[in-house]
């Protein structure tokens, strides 16, 4: 494909709009090589996303956040996906003496006894190495959709991330729920089997539970905590005291 894009949004935004999901992988790929860089949680939504890059070869890097607290599921869904694709999806992990220091200082379940505390957790567990994982990285794709929270029904499918310096790109942004889950069975990719028993966003174990008919997508994630204090950090600056003096964008 022989487009030059101009790094700028509005020029992004409008050489992607008319281009199907894979097309627009593959431009990005190929305007930004090596500075692509795709996450997945290996959820629904990022398996979708992974089965665009690797079943059309895509040189997009894909990673998932290692935080250490998966579910056991999880783990079985990268092993079963790296077979799908005899891929290695690449793995990042905290720094082992910040983990080391929070359970020595905290114990195992400090996250639930306040806000502040959970935030530490993440930022140790997931932004850290988040900031790592993204070093270089021009674009970044992420699995987020508008119908997953209020705030996601503000996104763009472009946007810049000015903590981060880089352009996010969603490309599932509008994709309905039913979209991804056809996808996967049609293309009968592996995916989570706790999608199947109530769990709709999934992150780590012991911070995430099944949903209950009637209640939102995001419901089951840190449900102890206020809906407005519901940040990990991934998607919105955050720092080790718990993003307290930081804009939370995100919820
Ligand atoms: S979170 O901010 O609440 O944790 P959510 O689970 O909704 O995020 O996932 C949104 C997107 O964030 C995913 O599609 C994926 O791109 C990224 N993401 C979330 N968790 C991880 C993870 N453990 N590893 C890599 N990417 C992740
Ligand atoms: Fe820690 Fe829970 Fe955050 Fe995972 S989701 S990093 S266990 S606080």
């Amino acid at each position: 494909m022989n487009i030059t894009l101009t790094h700028t949004i509005s020029d992004l935004r409008q050489q992607l709009q008319n281009q199907t999901e894979t097309e627009s992988l593959r431009l990005l790929a190929e305007v930004f090589p090596g500075e692509v860089a795709f996450s997945s949680s290996l959820g629904y939504e990022d398996q979708v996303i992974t089965d665009l890059i690797l079943a059309n070869n895509l040189p997009i890097r894909i990673f998932t956040l290692d935080t250490g607290r998966l579910f056991e599921e999880t783990y079985k869904t990268l092993q079963r996906t790296n077979n799908r694709y005899d891929a290695k999806l690449e793995v990042i992990f905290p720094k082992h003496e910040a983990v080391e220091k929070l359970l020595n200082e905290k114990g195992p379940y400090s996250f639930y006894e306040s806000v502040e505390n959970r935030k530490e957790c993440c930022y140790v567990r997931k932004v850290e190495p988040l900031n790592r994982a993204l070093k270089g990285v021009k674009i970044w794709i992420t699995g987020i959709r508008a119908e997953q929270s209020a705030n996601r029904t503000q996104m763009e499918a472009v946007e810049w991330d000015e903590s981060y310096q880089l352009f996010k790109f969603h490309p599932l942004l509008n994709w309905n729920f039913e979209q991804v889950k056809t996808y996967v069975k049609t293309n009968n990719i592996p995916y989570n089997p706790l999608h199947d028993k109530g769990f709709v966003s999934i992150g780590c174990a012991p911070c995430t539970r099944a949903i209950r008919e009637g209640e939102d997508f995001r419901a089951g994630r840190w449900w102890w905590e206020d809906e407005s204090k519901k940040e990990c950090g991934l998607h919105s600056p955050q720092t080790p005291d718990g993003g307290l003096n930081t804009v939370l964008k995100e919820i």
